[in-house]
C-alpha cells in the first residue's frame, strides 16, 4: 500500500479551508506542507500562520516540507506551529544540526535530495533518518514534469539499506505512480495532480491500491 500526501501548493490560496476539507474528506494520508523562503528555490510559499490555522481545523499528519536556505532556525518554528514531520534539504546550510533538533524536539525527520544530488550524499546520516524525501522535479513549482532518472535514486537508497519511508514529489500522476511504488517509495506528494482530480477519494483509493 502506498500512501498519498497532497500538496497544498496546488490548491487555491483564496480557499485554504476549502483545500484542507478536500484533504480530510478524501482520506489521503498526509498535508505536504511545502515552504520557500525565495533564495533555495526561487519562488515564496507558505509560513507557520498557515499550518497553525490549519491544524487547528484539521487533524491529520503535517509533512512540513522546508526548501530554505538555513532551515534550522524555522525547525523550532514549525514545531511549534504543528508539524508532525519536518523535512530539510541536504544541500541546505545547518542540514546535520537541523536533523538533531528535529529529532530533539520528537518529530519525525526528512532529508530531501535535489534530483541533482545523488543518494550518496545521505550515506553518513542515513541510519538517523525516519524518511528520505526524493525529489522528481527540480524544487520550487508544482506542475513540472517528473524526471525519470530518479527511479534509480529510489533503488539506490534501497540498496544503500534504507529501511526507512521513502516519499517523492514532482509531477507524480497515476502514470508514473506504479514505477515510483515498484522502485521502492512508500509516499507520493501530489499537487496538481490531487487538486485537479475530478474524485479525490477514488485517487486515494488507487494510490492505496499500489
Ligand atoms: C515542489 C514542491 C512540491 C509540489 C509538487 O517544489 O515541493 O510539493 O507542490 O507539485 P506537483 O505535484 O504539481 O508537481
Ligand atoms: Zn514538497
Amino acid at each position: 500500500m502506498s500512501k498519498l500526501a497532497p500538496s497544498i501548493l496546488a490548491a487555491d490560496t483564496m480557499h485554504m479551508g476549502m483545500a484542507a476539507r478536500r484533504i480530510v474528506d478524501s482520506g489521503a494520508d498526509y498535508v505536504h506542507f511545502d515552504v520557500m523562503d525565495g533564495v533555495f528555490v526561487p519562488n515564496i510559499s507558505f509560513g507557520p500562520a498557515l499550518l497553525k490555522d490549519m491544524k487547528a481545523e484539521i487533524d491529520l499528519f503535517f509533512d512540513v516540507h522546508l526548501m530554505l536556505i538555513d532551515p534550522l532556525p524555522y525547525v523550532d518554528v514549525f514545531s511549534k506551529a504543528g508539524a508532525h514531520g519536518v523535512t530539510v534539504h541536504v544541500e541546505a546550510a545547518h542540514f546535520a544540526e537541523s536533523i538533531a533538533r528535529i529529532h530533539a524536539l520528537g518529530l519525525k525527520a526528512g532529508a530531501s535530495l535535489r534530483p541533482g544530488t545523488p543518494a550518496s550524499a545521505l550515506q553518513e546520516i542515513l541510519h538517523q533518518l525516519d524518511l528520505v524525501l526524493v525529489m522528481t522535479v527540480e524544487p520550487g513549482f508544482g506542475g513540472q514534469t517528473l524526471n525519470p532518472a530518479m527511479y534509480d535514486k529510489i533503488r539506490e537508497l534501497r540498496a544503500m539499506g534504507f529501511a526507512g519511508e521513502i516519499e517523492v514529489d514532482g509531477g507524480i500522476t497515476m502514470d508514473n505512480a506504479p514505477m515510483l511504488a515498484d522502485a521502492g517509495a512508500d509516499t507520493l506528494v501530489m499537487g496538481t495532480t490531487f487538486f485537479q482530480a475530478p474524485d479525490p477519494a477514488l485517487l486515494v483509493r488507487q494510490v492505496h491500491a499500489l
